[in-house]
């Protein structure tokens, strides 16, 4: 049997994005509808096996109230991975993503594989089955410009384009993700992706 490789991953948000509900998705493949805060900071551990190898992810779940702030270094100190949460439907949120992950690439591991998370995308199906249903009784409005409109692809309460992250993490050197821990969408994928940039010696 293979020795699991250990890596060490931190998880940094805003409050109430969705760290804990990531990490539970994950670990347990489970959801809770209301979380409590994290305070502090949570330990969990998952394996995730590649074709080639095994590896133990030790995740610190951190605290994403301002006041727990000054213990994220501590976290992050020696991470070799860590995931930067925000939530779609909250601009704010990709703000403080983006200042978390200046704060990482100035004082973390320069080696440090980071990706960014869209999390709560299902707030977006949700719109959209609504919006589609009205489509169906608008017919006029199927010229291009009015299938872009955030309205029409269902999109209404997405505060962060796609696009925008996307370009953003692509320039910033980051993984890219868009997740919901309510359905599970997209979350084993940030973890066997970040397992896939870990450097092995
Ligand atoms: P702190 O620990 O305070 O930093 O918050 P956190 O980032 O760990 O957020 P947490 O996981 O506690 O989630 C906050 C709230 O958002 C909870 O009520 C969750 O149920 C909810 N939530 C988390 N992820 C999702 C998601 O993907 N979709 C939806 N609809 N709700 C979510
Ligand atoms: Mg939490």
């Amino acid at each position: 049997p293979q020795k699991p490789f250990q890596t060490k991953l931190v998880l940094l948000g805003e409050a109430a994005v969705g760290k804990s509900s990531v990490v539970l998705r994950f670990v347990q493949n489970d959801f809770q509808e209301n979380k409590e805060p994290t305070i502090g900071a949570a330990f969990l551990t998952q394996k995730c096996r590649l074709e080639d190898r095994l590896i133990k992810f030790e995740i610190w779940d951190t605290a994403g109230q301002e006041r727990f702030h000054s213990l994220a270094p501590m976290y992050y100190r020696n991470a070799q991975a860590s995931a930067v949460i925000y939530d779609v439907t909250k601009a704010s949120s990709f703000e403080k993503a983006k200042s978390w992950v200046k704060e990482l690439q100035r004082q973390a591991n320069p080696n440090i594989v980071i990706a960014l998370v869209g999390n709560k995308i299902d707030l977006l199906k949700e719109a959209s089955s609504s919006s589609n249903a009205n489509a169906e009784t608008e017919e006029e409005d199927d010229d291009e410009t009015a299938t872009t409109t955030p309205e029409a692809t269902g999109d209404s309460l997405r505060a962060v384009p796609k696009d925008e992250a996307e370009a953003y993490a692509k320039e910033a050197g980051l993984l890219f993700f868009e997740t919901s821990a309510k359905t599970g969408e997209g979350v084993v994928e940030v973890f066997t992706e970040i397992a896939k940039k870990i450097p092995i010696d």
